[in-house]
């Protein structure tokens, strides 16, 4: 009786030892398994083009490091979020909850992000921002798991707000989408212009996507201020552009923008865009080696041009490399991690640039003129920007 209970307890032992070993043999597994990334991207609609490029610039960085970062491959997961904010919730619980990823990578428009950042926040889940500039998520929402590699909705805003005053126009008015990435872009053009004296006397708004801007378009007319300051991306953006062209205006009222009205979207926009100034993070012939090898490098895997969202997905793949690199892979060292990837330079196409504490670049803004198929560098409209961070509490 006594043998027989020992040697069930010796069973019983040789099977929890059996048992722990296999634990930390998968363990161990896991962590020398790949790092998964979820690009929640849009990959249909207006933004489509910048989902793909996002997602280009990304897995080129990584490529270029031969596929892995931090010592582990990357396995990547992807969803298309439609730019679609009432399915953001849905749509992001797909990469955290079903695929369990360990990155999210995402996304472009605004009203989703801010979804899937308080998704990433609830869930402890690192995100990497790498276009939707809505000041919120490096403002009230910022986190020490999110960071961005592309700038808060302020900054391309404020810093157009600032060339445009400096050409000496007084009157201006605003059109765009109703939306956060609208709305914000719009106020921060309107901090900068009128406290340099201009005045903003209307602001002109449409849903998001739509298309129909004939009646708009009359109202400037009609109004006839001395400039004009846009946001739109995209297919949006190519439209917006025609449509004030076909108009007559670009011959009567100057067209400004956020450099997004026109990155991207040259070769579609033809005529209507030629000349047009904007301001932005990025300008396509900046002759320094790193941007010069950049497009070479994009051109050869892609046989596209690159434009500002491919920069910013590669810079979103640069700030995990220096995060994973930091830890040498191992995921569970997180503040470790986090701290690395808000503390790099990163050596990015667009010129070196920091993270604020808030987790969002501190970076030249540029004017640009569109030339050919190139939006092409002008001047430094703002050096260093940093994007304010109201109501970012860490
Ligand atoms: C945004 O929604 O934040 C957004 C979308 C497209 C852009 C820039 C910003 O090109």
């Amino acid at each position: 009786m006594h043998l027989i209970k020992l040697s069930a307890a010796a069973a019983l032992a040789t099977t929890l030892a059996l048992s722990m070993a296999m634990s930390g043999e998968a363990h161990a597994q896991a962590a020398a398994g790949p790092v998964k990334v979820g690009f929640m991207l849009p990959y249909t609609g207006t933004y489509a083009s910048l989902g793909n490029m996002i997602e280009a610039g990304f897995k080129l960085y990584v490529q270029e490091q031969g596929g892995k970062l931090g010592g582990r491959e990357i396995q990547y997961f992807k969803v298309d979020d439609e730019s679609e904010p009432s399915k953001a919730t849905d749509n992001v619980n797909k990469l955290i909850k079903r695929d369990q990823v360990d990155v999210l990578v995402g996304t472009v428009h605004s009203g989703v992000a801010l979804g899937m950042a308080k998704a990433a926040k609830e869930s402890n889940t690192l995100m990497i921002v790498p276009n939707a500039g809505a000041d919120a998520i490096t403002g009230p929402l910022c986190s020490p798991n999110i960071v961005r590699s592309s700038f808060s909705n302020w900054q391309p805003g404020y810093s157009t707000g600032v060339v445009v005053a400096q050409k000496g126009h007084k009157r201006a008015m605003t059109i765009t989408w109703n939306y956060a990435a609208g709305s914000e872009t719009v106020k921060g053009f309107t901090e900068a212009f009128e406290k340099a004296g201009g005045k903003v006397v209307k602001d002109l708004n449409l849903p998001f996507p739509n298309v129909e801007f004939q009646a708009l378009l009359t109202e400037i007319a009609a109004q006839k201020p001395d400039a004009v300051f846009a946001f739109f991306a995209g297919g949006g953006a190519v439209k917006f552009v025609k449509d004030y062209a076909a108009a007559g205006l670009n011959k009567t009222i100057p067209l400004y923008g956020s450099g997004f009205l026109t990155d991207g979207t040259l070769e579609a926009q033809g005529a209507a865009a030629q000349g047009l100034q904007t301001t932005l993070h990025y300008a396509d012939n900046l002759d320094t080696p790193r941007n010069n090898a950049f497009r070479k490098s994009f051109a050869l895997a892609y046989k596209a041009n690159a434009d500002v969202y491919a920069v910013q997905g590669y810079d979103a793949a640069q700030i995990l490399a220096a995060g994973l690199t930091a830890v040498k892979g191992d995921l569970t060292k997180r503040e470790a991690l986090t701290t690395a990837m808000h503390k790099t330079t990163v050596d990015s196409p667009r010129g070196k640039f920091t993270l604020s504490a808030a987790g969002n670049p501190v970076q030249d803004m540029y004017l640009r003129e569109a030339k050919g198929p190139n939006n092409e560098f002008k001047s430094i409209a703002v050096k260093a920007l940093a994007d304010p961070a109201r109501g970012c509490k860490l």
